[in-house]
């Protein structure tokens, strides 16, 4: 039996668009930032023994079919290079030949609060990977372990490192150099906070694999994303990672994240993730950085509507808190302390303890000349 942890990762140079849907091959590289364990993670314990029938897989307590070509895949490439195991004490031998005929159970959970909406394949993927090739004493590294959880969904190849962590393409048509490679680890740039503003926990209605699929069939500006535009964002934003230079970080961040919803846009019939509220998120980040005259926040969205901040240090994630707060305060009924979960300590260098803090909030700055004197208390939509 093997237990392992995967944190979920965000990119910033964003993956859309497969030019190999069998094997998951991008058709431009992408890359993300790994988040830490202890918030969003996925914990796998697989188990083997002959005394099982079938594989079989739980997902949050409740059993889910390993029927699906991806996790068939998956299987498949971890068992083609399992090696022999020995545990002389325990008395327990396999050999690389047994592990074709042995079963597996998979029992796998998230700890993203259920409210979070986010999507949880790359974690999971990544981690069932990576728990099964430890468990059938697979040798390879995890670049090459990225290379199968990949076939499980593409962004899952970069959740086998920490840090930041960029997708390369590959030329092989086999895709065995479509891996992900770490470009700096968690320590190189500790000083970034990520924020999610939970704009709606709703299962979203395109799913990333066929949105993909239909943006890359229909529109025209794809091909230009793809082959002109990532390129050249993929040498700047590496070079910013490296000197830690926030300005360019946050200016590419927003940048990909504006350009995939509009190759979304671009896509027939059109694909919207974003919503009104993400669209007033996006304004928000705008009018402060401007007013700053240097950006304190980058702002990027996935497949849904959920805005994800990446704040420049704890400062500016505690200003970026109070701004949310003040837009969007929660209802005079509901309990401060589930309406924002996570790390709290950030609530605390906000100055905020209760909902009498948040209804204080003096109106931010930047916005201050247009908010009528009478500020509206409660509910805000
Ligand atoms: C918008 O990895 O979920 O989050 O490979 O079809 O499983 P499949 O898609 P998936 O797509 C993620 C898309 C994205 C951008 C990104 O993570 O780079």
């Amino acid at each position: 039996m093997v237990t392992a942890q995967t944190p979920t990762n965000l990119s910033v140079i964003k993956y859309w668009g497969k030019r190999d849907e069998k094997l998951v091959l991008p058709i431009n590289e992408s890359i993300s930032v790994t988040f830490d364990p202890a918030h969003l993670c996925t914990t796998t314990t697989v188990a083997v023994s002959p005394s099982f029938q079938q594989d079989r897989m739980w997902l949050n307590k409740k059993e889910i079919s390993l029927d699906g070509a991806r996790y068939q895949n998956c299987l498949r490439e971890i068992r083609a290079r399992a090696n022999d195991y020995e545990d002389e004490k325990k008395g327990i031998k396999i050999s690389k030949n047994d592990w074709q005929n042995l079963h597996v159970h998979i029992d796998s959970y998230n700890n993203f609060p259920t409210a979070a909406g986010l999507a949880s394949s790359a974690s999971d993927f990544a981690c069932l990977v990576f728990s099964l090739a430890k468990l059938m004493n697979v040798q390879e590294d995890n670049g090459r372990l990225s290379a199968i959880a990949r076939q499980g969904s593409g962004s899952a190849c970069r959740s086998l490192f920490g840090g930041f962590v960029k997708w390369v393409m590959g030329k092989e048509e086999d895709g065995s150099d479509s891996i992900a490679v770490p470009l700096v680890d968690e320590k190189h740039w500790d000083e970034l906070v990520i924020i999610i503003a939970v704009v709606s926990s709703r299962q979203k209605e395109t799913s990333s694999t066929s949105g993909m699929r239909e943006t890359v069939v229909t529109s025209a500006l794809i091909e230009h994303r793809a082959k002109e535009v990532v390129p050249k964002r993929i040498i700047q934003m590496e070079e910013a990672i490296q000197n830690r230079d926030f300005p360019t970080f946050a200016q590419l961040t927003c940048s990909e994240s504006n350009q995939f919803h509009a190759v979304c846009l671009d896509t027939s019939p059109p694909i919207f993730y974003m919503n009104d509220t993400s669209h007033r998120i996006i304004s928000c980040v705008e009018k402060w950085n401007r007013a700053e005259g240097t950006p304190q926040v980058a702002y990027t969205f996935d497949a849904g509507p959920n805005a994800v901040l990446i704040a420049r240090n704890r400062k500016a994630a505690a200003l970026m808190l109070q701004r949310l707060l003040f837009h969007f305060p929660p209802n005079s009924d509901t309990n401060l302390d589930s309406y924002v979960i996570g790390d709290k300590s950030i609530l605390k260098d906000a100055g905020i303890q209760d909902l009498n803090d948040v209804e204080a909030l003096p109106p931010p700055p930047e916005i201050k000349d247009k908010v009528p004197a009478q500020k509206c208390k409660g509910n805000i939509p």
